[in-house]
């Protein structure tokens, strides 16, 4: 069976990014993970973070879905920091846990930006894109959400439910 976790990577659990996956899982079922409340350090070339949240997370994430949902805030025209430091941890699977970094071929990719406003500049999801690629993953897609005064409006309602219908359609 194709299971969807979608990996919140806010740098608050209750903010905008937060309402935007709360939408998305009431209309899908999708599981989430909120990378706020994990203990994931920075890149390091001699590995001394090996031991914090990071590969447990990861192995978890991996024995248990086949597509990985994105959903980050656009800060500084980019994906949160959370979410870039979580990508660069993946070099680590790269090179000390390569059976576990191999499992992610096949799977599939997907990512949501959130934003207050509906003006995402061009180039924000490459990143994803290549990303997914040369781990083997196939993505699957993007969609931008903008949330004003803490509401999802219905056309932003409108992009998710289109956007879920995308993900779960390719990703049987
Ligand atoms: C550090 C930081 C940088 C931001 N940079 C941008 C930006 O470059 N472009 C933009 O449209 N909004 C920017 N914003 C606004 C956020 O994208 C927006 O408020 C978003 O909805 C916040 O989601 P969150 O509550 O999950 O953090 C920034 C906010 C923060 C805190």
């Amino acid at each position: 069976m194709n299971r969807t976790v979608i990996i919140q990577a806010s740098s608050r659990s209750d903010g905008d990014t937060a309402e935007v996956v709360k939408y998305l899982t009431s209309i899908s079922g999708y599981d989430i993970i909120d990378l706020n409340t994990k203990n994931i350090g920075h890149y390091d070339y001699e590995y001394r973070n090996k031991d914090d949240d990071f590969i447990p997370l990861m192995t978890y994430i991996i024995d248990n879905y086949d597509t990985i949902v994105f959903a980050t805030p656009v800060y500084w025209y980019t994906m949160s920091g959370i979410l870039k430091v979580f990508f660069d941890r993946i070099s680590d699977l790269l090179r000390t846990h390569k059976d576990t970094g191999r499992r992610l071929r096949g799977k599939n990719m997907a990512m949501i930006s959130a934003s207050n406003h509906d003006d995402l500049k061009s180039g924000f999801s490459m990143p994803f894109e290549e990303s997914a690629n040369y781990l083997g993953m196939q993505y699957l897609g993007d969609v931008h959400t903008y949330i004003e005064d803490g509401v999802i409006n219905s056309d932003v309602q409108l992009r998710l439910q289109n956007f879920n219908k995308t993900i779960s359609k390719q990703s049987i």
